[in-house]
């Protein structure tokens, strides 16, 4: 009966086979949500909410939320110390006016109003094309503008379609859009454990680039530094070995190290400016020690180092074209086994999932030395 209702009212496509998603006879349903009021520590301001989507209309896309990635972006935006602030708005039915957490994400179409591009249909899978959607929910409302719709899903799973917009993608642009690295040239990074520093070494290996990579010492240090050789880096070196310019030299066999990678700050961001080789270049990205950094004056004077920053949520506004088809090759690596995923941690949400659990991997996020990124994985109702 319910699909002869949907389809009365012509709100949905596909309505026999998608109904399953409607909690209501007239069509609606039932989001749960993280959603802050002000900004502070995630486990002081995050509250559950619940509320009810109504049918899509005109250009509105409903969409369920599959995986949506815990970043420590996410943290610092609940935090209030990131640059992108989310919308607060009354619109999802909370007493103050909330915003929800979380910038990316995988989707898959429930419905769609009807002047929706009839390209976009129930099933598909899409990701977030920009920053402040709001993923740490279970269903939304979207539109055409918000997704990237992935064509083909075959061999790419749920965790490395969520997490494919920020980490992969940052670290494909750094190696690519600031100096011209050939096969056989060196690139370093700090924190080479990171989501984004094994993103780059794997798409170095695939480059045919070297790299150095720099982690901070911990008991199981060799485990470590053998996972990420295993991804393709070249060297992985403890950031007080990384001091030592002799053996920098021994392992480059003098050869000039032409990019560097900044996800730290610090004395570990300093250090990357002297390993660095004449007219290299510095490219922060991060600032994990929450630390400035200065760059000595002979290594801008006498070799001539160039210092940028990097942030992919500018850069993917700016490159709507270039960002699709930078996510359909890394795709198409992880299709050929050649691109592995970051560790990971799933935790699963459900209809009668608590708040503290959903606040545990959040906690965790912040936390130094995790090992692993947080996910939230989103059960069929
Ligand atoms: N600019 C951009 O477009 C962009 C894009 C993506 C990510 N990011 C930024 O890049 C950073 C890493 O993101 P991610 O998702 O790759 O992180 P992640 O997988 O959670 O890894 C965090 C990394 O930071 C290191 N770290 C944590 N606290 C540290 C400290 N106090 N001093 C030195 N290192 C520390 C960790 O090393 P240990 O294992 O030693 O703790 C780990 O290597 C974040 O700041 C994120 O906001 C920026």
């Amino acid at each position: 009966m319910q699909p002869l209702i949907l389809r009365r009212a012509g709100f949905i496509t596909q309505a026999a086979k998608y109904s399953r998603y409607y909690s209501t006879r007239f069509g609606y349903s039932h989001s749960r949500s993280l959603v802050f009021s002000n900004f502070g520590q995630p486990e002081k301001v995050l509250k559950l909410h619940s509320y009810s989507i109504a049918p899509p209309y005109d250009d509105i896309i409903n969409v369920r939320f599959i995986a949506s990635p815990i970043n420590p972006a996410d943290i610092n935006q609940i935090e209030g110390v990131y640059p992108e602030k989310p919308e607060f708005t009354l619109g999802l039915g909370t007493g103050d006016k909330s915003a929800v957490p979380g910038n990316e994400g995988l989707v898959e179409i429930v419905s769609c109003g009807s002047k929706v591009n009839p390209s976009i249909r129930p099933g598909q899978w899409a990701i977030m094309s920009g920053p402040n959607f709001g993923t740490w929910r279970t269903y939304a409302q979207a539109k055409e503008s918000n997704l990237i719709m992935i064509p083909n899903k075959e061999g790419i799973s749920p965790v490395q379609a969520a997490t494919v917009s920020v980490n992969p993608s940052t670290a494909y642009r750094m190696l690519k859009d600031f100096v011209g690295l050939g096969a056989g040239d060196y690139f370093v990074q700090n924190a080479a454990n990171s989501g984004v520093g094994r993103s780059a070494i794997q798409i170095g290996r695939i480059w045919g680039l070297k790299s150095i990579n720099i982690v901070r010492d911990r008991p199981d240090i060799d485990k470590l530094k053998e996972e990420l050789r295993a991804l393709g880096g070249t060297e992985v070196i403890t950031e007080s070995e990384a001091k030592d310019r002799r053996y920098i030299a021994r392992i480059t066999g003098g050869q000039p190290v032409k990019l560097a990678l900044n996800c730290v700050g610090g004395e570990s961001a300093t250090n990357l400016a002297r390993i660095l080789g004449q007219s290299g270049h510095l490219v922060t990205y991060g600032a994990m020690a929450k630390s400035p950094f200065s760059v000595p004056a002979s290594a801008l004077i006498f070799k001539n180092i160039c210092c940028h920053g990097f942030w992919i949520s500018a850069w993917s506004k700016e490159n709507e074209a270039a960002k699709s088809q930078m996510i359909t090759q890394i795709f198409d690596w992880i299709r050929d086994g050649e691109f592995r995923d970051t560790p990971y941690e799933v935790t699963r949400w459900s209809e009668d999932t608590e708040l503290d659990t959903l606040i545990e991997p959040v906690k965790k996020g912040i936390s130094e030395y995790s090992g692993r990124k947080g996910i939230f994985v989103m059960e069929e109702d």
